[in-house]
């Protein structure tokens, strides 16, 4: 299958990090050229620039841009249009806010996402509310606008950084979820730093290697398992 190579890559891999966008246009600046995603032809550019960074400058996020982010998620689809998710967010400009977010991560997690713009933890409702039967969808439903909010970040000049690597029991007490929630997962948002401010070589590593996927053709079949998918 044809890739295609990446549109206009920055030439100076030292420079995505002073960019100041704050467009609602897809950002190369924040995307240095290792972490183009490589894809067939036809793929939105939006999808090819985000990657997840763990080095974060700590530059606050304006807050229309955190609003747009946040607007972004509403508009994901769920099962019923029960929209079971709810976000706690936490701007760094919130200390108090955003240390108890970051008192929930594990170590290795907190170690980089302390220097994240933004904190977001996810929950979803467990029944729906129509009938109060059980949602089998509402953490797959609340996975949804986590992905959409990443990709608003990285439309908005940021980037993003899921996190499943932290204590749900602390996120429930510390953020006071409802018992009818269940706790879905952490995001951080920021504008992208140089990988050398990172504070171990592993990280450091990680964050300049290029991104991995497993093939198309073992993912996706056709009309059955395990009948390759072709195009
Ligand atoms: C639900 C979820 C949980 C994740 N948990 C963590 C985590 O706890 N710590 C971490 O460093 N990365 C975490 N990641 C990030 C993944 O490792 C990352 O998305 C994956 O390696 C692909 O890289 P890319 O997003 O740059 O394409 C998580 C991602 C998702 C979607």
């Amino acid at each position: 299958m044809q890739r295609t190579s990446p549109r206009a890559p920055n030439p100076n891999p030292n420079t995505w990090k002073q960019n100041k966008t704050l467009s609602a246009e897809p950002s190369h600046a924040s995307v240095p050229p290792e972490k183009y995603a490589e894809t067939v032809p036809g793929v939105a550019e939006l999808f090819r620039l985000r990657w997840s960074p763990r080095s974060f400058s700590g530059r606050p996020v304006p807050a229309e841009i955190l609003e747009a982010i946040l607007e972004a998620g509403r508009w994901a689809p769920s099962s019923y249009n029960e929209q079971p998710w709810r976000f706690i967010v936490a701007a760094r400009e919130d200390a108090a806010a955003f240390q108890s977010l970051l008192s929930i991560l594990l170590p290795f997690n907190q170690e980089w996402a302390k220097n994240a713009s933004v904190l977001i933890l996810t929950a979803a409702r467990n029944n729906f509310s129509h009938d109060e039967s059980a949602n089998r969808h509402a953490l797959h439903d609340a996975g949804a606008p986590l992905s959409y909010m990443m990709l608003q970040a990285t439309a908005s000049g940021l980037q993003s950084h899921a996190m499943a690597g932290f204590d749900h029991a602390k996120a429930r007490e510390v953020a006071h979820i409802p018992p009818e929630f269940q706790v879905g997962a952490v995001v951080s948002i920021g504008y992208p730093d140089s990988a050398d401010k990172l504070s171990s070589e592993q990280m450091k590593q990680r964050e300049v290697a290029a991104r991995q996927r497993k093939p198309l053709s073992e993912l996706a079949f056709n009309g059955r398992w395990g009948q390759p998918f072709a195009k």
